[in-house]
């Protein structure tokens, strides 16, 4: 450890499409968190080319690096430990993460961490939230998964509820593109349904056999994309807005009910979400909403720590640090890897 007995971990993340690094200090002071997009690149296609992923990961991974160390006022030298994503997510992309946090621990010889991506995801909340202890359950929503999840305690997780098909942001990305609002198709649904009606179409809230936690999206997609047919059929016009607000709820309405249900069940006084989705400004102040009536206390991450980064995984982490959990060198990407 350095001199100041601080923890200060160099953490990467790269399993989509941006590219990161961060410096967490001690779980959760965020000392640099630099993000890449590659937004832009993959906003051609209509959604992410996973080669074209990790060619740009490898591309600007050791920049990223460089600016969040610089951010941070440090070089590798002070740095005791290099964190890295190592899945679930793209393969190719998760790989060139993973190689680049080798190269560096076994360059300065600092010790090598391994994180699950929704692991940090769930540990974006312990860095506003400088008073948030497990046990809570923590609702993940975001492009790749839908877990409803209890933190147990630090690494301890048990998936209480997940989704058996789309995950909440495919969804916002599949029916963006439908209705012509092109990728990322979250935050586009969420502008366009501002100035829509919520209850201008009922579109179906799923309910899965033999869970009461489990969520699926498919059937709400395969819906909005039947109803855009039967108004091209009919010739009448697609109301944007309306279909944008009308499938915002229903996906709300689905996540609120499944959590609210969890948290009565497990009686739990402490709530979080995380994830792209819970940047979401109308599904953030539901679920305040519902935890406010239940008396249970909300967390949420600020919009820049929902979304990919790497400040989350230097927090996760911290927690495996002082556990004593340390990785090999033969720590390799897995792209389904499981929580818990
Ligand atoms: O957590 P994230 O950055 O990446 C994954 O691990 O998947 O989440 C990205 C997802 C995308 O599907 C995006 O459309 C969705 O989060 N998203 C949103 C919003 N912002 C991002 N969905 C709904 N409303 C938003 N404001
Ligand atoms: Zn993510």
């Amino acid at each position: 450890m350095n001199s100041v007995q601080e923890v200060r971990i160099l953490a990467i993340e790269s399993s989509c499409d941006e590219t990161a690094a961060a410096v967490v200090v001690n779980g959760r002071d965020v000392r640099s968190n630099i993000i890449s997009s590659q937004i832009d690149i993959h906003t051609l296609y209509g959604g992410v080319v996973p080669e074209i992923a990790s060619r740009k990961h490898m591309e600007r991974i050791n920049q990223v690096i460089a600016q969040a160390l610089d951010t941070a006022g440090m070089s590798l030298d002070d740095l005791d430990a290099v964190a890295v994503t190592y899945g679930p997510g793209l393969v190719g992309a998760l790989l060139v993460g993973v190689a680049e946090a080798k190269a560096v621990a076994y360059a300065k010889k600092l010790p090598l961490l391994g994180v699950h991506h929704i692991e940090g995801h769930i540990s974006a909340n312990y860095i506003e939230n400088k008073d948030l202890e497990p046990p809570f359950l923590c609702l993940v929503v975001s492009g790749g998964h839908t877990h409803l999840v209890q933190v147990r305690d630090y690494g301890v997780y048990e998936v209480v509820g997940r989704t058996r098909d789309d995950a909440a942001g495919e969804a916002f990305d599949k029916v963006a593109r439908a209705i012509g609002l092109g990728y990322p198709g979250g935050p586009k649904i969420e502008k366009a349904a501002c100035a829509g009606n919520a209850d201008a179409i009922y579109f179906p809230r799923a309910k899965v056999g033999g869970s009461d936690y489990d969520f699926s999206f498919s059937g709400l997609k395969s819906s909005v994309l039947n109803y855009l047919n039967g108004c091209k059929m009919k010739n009448i016009p697609v109301n944007q807005a309306d279909v944008a607000a009308s499938f915002q709820k229903a996906v709300i309405d689905v996540l609120v009910s499944h959590a609210v249900h969890a948290m009565e069940q497990y009686g739990v006084k402490k709530f979080a979400i995380a994830g792209g989705v819970a940047s979401n400004t109308a599904l953030r102040s539901s679920m305040k909403a519902a935890c406010k009536e239940r008396d249970v206390h909300f967390y949420y991450p600020s919009p820049v720590l929902c979304t990919d980064n790497a400040a989350m995984i230097g927090t996760a982490a911290y927690y495996d640090y002082i556990a004593g959990r340390r990785d090999g060198w033969n720590l390799n990407a897995v792209p389904n890897l499981k929580l818990g």
